[in-house]
């Protein structure tokens, strides 16, 4: 997804998407519980400048911000005009003074070189539309030294994805979704072929039982939704008889998976942690990286 006019629209769509998700993104504890873990893994410590991208509600960010104090600085990106917004109003309440929000693409940034000790994605990877691009260039905004934590999950995640990849193929339509990142050795050769070192995967199984009826809402076969990492939709290659077709396969598919506690809905999570590493000539510059790099 190259065209930089067919990627303004992917996220716009993302952007739009999240805005009218906003005013409820922070029910339940779910969210909250994988900022609070990847905010541990970091040990982060007073005086950092930490950069937290597609920020949303600022979750990670604001947990950031209290460890690194006010010696310390917290900038907290998204695209989404509606999440900043409840982030924002999150911030004000706080009554933190060391965050700031700005409207920014994570994958477009324009921050200096050797800039940031730490930076942060948690539960966005899936929407990049380069990781390999984003992880260079997020490694670039790094100190040498400093350190990059992201959150992804498995590829055996969603219950409603994984059976919607598996019925859509039949189709010859292929979602990414969690792919890119759905494996342990898929994530660290991410980081590896960005150059990054000490790199460490911490996998955490999670997931829980959920009704037949919530399974089936998970369908992914409509193609007004934004796909992850992929721009123009793939579905909407389907004609309406082969969506309604495809749904009808779906719908039998996870009845044939319905227990007596429900329908098993994994979540495997994977932390990903690596280091920038150290310039061999012992130097670093504070270049502007340029945006789109
Ligand atoms: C599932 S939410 C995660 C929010 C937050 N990181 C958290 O852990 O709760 C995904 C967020 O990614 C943002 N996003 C997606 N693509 C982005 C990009 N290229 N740059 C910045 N933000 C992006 C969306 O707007 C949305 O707020």
């Amino acid at each position: 997804m190259s065209d930089r006019v067919e990627l303004e629209k992917y996220k716009q769509q993302i952007a739009n998407l999240y805005s009218a998700r906003s005013a409820s993104y922070d029910r339940g504890d779910w969210h909250p519980r994988i900022a609070r873990r990847l905010v541990e893994y970091a040990r982060l410590s007073p005086g950092q400048q930490v950069l937290d991208i597609a920020t949303g509600t600022g979750m990670v960010a604001l947990l950031a911000a209290q460890i690194v104090k006010m010696e310390g600085h917290v900038i907290g990106i998204d695209i989404s005009t509606g999440m900043l917004e409840r982030a924002r109003q999150k911030l004000k309440a706080s009554g933190l003074k060391n965050i700031e929000f700005q409207l920014a693409d994570g994958e477009a940034l324009s921050f200096r070189e050797n800039h940031f000790d730490t930076i942060f994605c948690s539960s966005a990877m899936i929407w990049m539309s380069d990781l390999h691009r984003a992880l260079r260039l997020w490694q670039r905004c790094l100190k040498p030294g400093g350190l990059l934590c992201f959150h992804a999950f498995a590829d055996t995640a969603f219950v409603g994805g994984v059976v919607s990849q598996k019925i859509l193929e039949k189709y010859d339509v292929s979602l990414s979704l969690n792919k890119p990142t759905g494996t342990t050795q898929k994530c660290y050769d991410l980081m590896d072929a960005a150059g990054f070192e000490n790199i460490e995967i911490k996998s955490e199984p999670d997931g829980s039982y959920i009704s037949l009826e919530q399974a089936k809402g998970m369908w992914i076969g409509d193609s007004s939704f934004p796909t992850p990492g992929q721009y123009p939709n793939p579905l909407r290659e389907l004609s309406l008889s082969q969506r309604v077709e495809a749904k009808i396969e779906f719908d039998a598919v996870l009845d044939s998976l319905q227990t007596e506690r429900g329908i098993w809905d994994d979540r495997t999570i994977f932390y990903t942690l690596g280091r920038k590493a150290f310039p061999k000539d012992g130097l670093a510059s504070g270049r502007i990286i340029s945006n789109g790099y």
